[in-house]
């Protein structure tokens, strides 16, 4: 059994990639950054998986059937695929650029298709089962102010889950999606680093409280496993309640 996260060397990615090789699977990370893949790579190194990195940048759309195809000849085969990567560029909609509008559609929905469609060749043609995994948002159902970009790509997401779904069912791909709620990571550091921000989420949030990365770590192992394989094309929300509320809680 081999797992693939994209963006894996640090945050959500990283306690997705620490659940699955805890609950027995080999581990193939990918970022840009290779200090922060090496450093990754250790971290995970007691839990006693084989733990292969490979530094990539996922905007670089064109590369990515390349690249798989070399994580394939290395590995043998990948059966769980997360496309975690992901990033935002905040602005008000009026000035945002179409630099910054492609660099997130590339990044966050792009890239996943991207990767998916090559996962899901090498399952087809090999004949065997697979899990993808998308890591999606509470924005692929709610947006704010000055993400219009990152909202769009994340709804896309919620769609383009339930279209490959939809798609590959015949060959026993499981296609699903983790919508986070908020969570403590380098991303939404500039978020919970203010005060007002991090008083807002604690009301906004039913639970009271940011999440805990690794509660996506659990949500992800389910969805790897045998235990979800009459589910697909759905997406599981990790938040706290916050969808399930119009507003303040307390
Ligand atoms: N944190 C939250 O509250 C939250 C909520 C909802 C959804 N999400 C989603 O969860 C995912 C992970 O977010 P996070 O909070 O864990 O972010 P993070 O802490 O910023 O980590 C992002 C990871 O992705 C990698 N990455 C970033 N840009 C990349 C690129 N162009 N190519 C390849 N790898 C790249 C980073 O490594 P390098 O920088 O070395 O490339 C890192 O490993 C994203 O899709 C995000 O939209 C997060």
């Amino acid at each position: 059994m081999c797992s693939l996260i994209t963006g894996g060397s640090r945050g959500i990615g990283f306690s997705i990639a620490k659940a699955l090789a805890k609950a027995g699977s080999d581990i193939v990370l990918m970022a840009r950054n290779k200090m922060r893949l090496v450093k990754a790579q250790n971290d995970l190194a007691g839990i006693g998986r084989n733990v292969r990195i490979y530094p990539f940048d996922m905007v670089e759309v064109d590369g990515i059937k390349e690249i798989y195809s070399k994580i394939i000849d290395d590995t043998g085969g990948i059966d769980i695929l997360i496309n975690n990567a992901g990033g935002l560029r905040r602005g008000s909609a009026e000035t945002l650029s179409l630099k910054d509008w492609n660099f997130v559609i590339n990044l966050n929905l792009s890239s996943v298709f991207a990767l998916s469609q090559a996962f899901a060749k090498e399952r087809i043609e090999k004949e065997k089962r697979g899990k993808i995994i998308n890591i999606s948002s509470v924005t692929s159902e709610v947006t704010r102010k000055h993400i219009a970009a990152y909202a769009a790509s994340k709804g896309g997401i919620r769609q383009l889950t339930k279209s490959l779904a939809v798609d590959w069912a015949q060959y026993h791909i499981n296609v699903n999606a983790i919508g986070p709620g908020y969570f403590k990571t380098d991303l939404t550091r500039p978020l919970w680093q203010d005060e007002m921000f991090d008083n807002w989420i604690k009301k906004r949030t039913p639970e009271g409280r940011w999440g805990s990365p690794d509660e996506l770590g659990y949500a992800a192992v389910f969805l790897a496993s045998p235990a979800s394989d009459f589910i697909t094309g759905q997406t599981l929300y990790v938040d706290g309640g916050f969808l399930s509320t119009m507003g303040s809680v307390s």
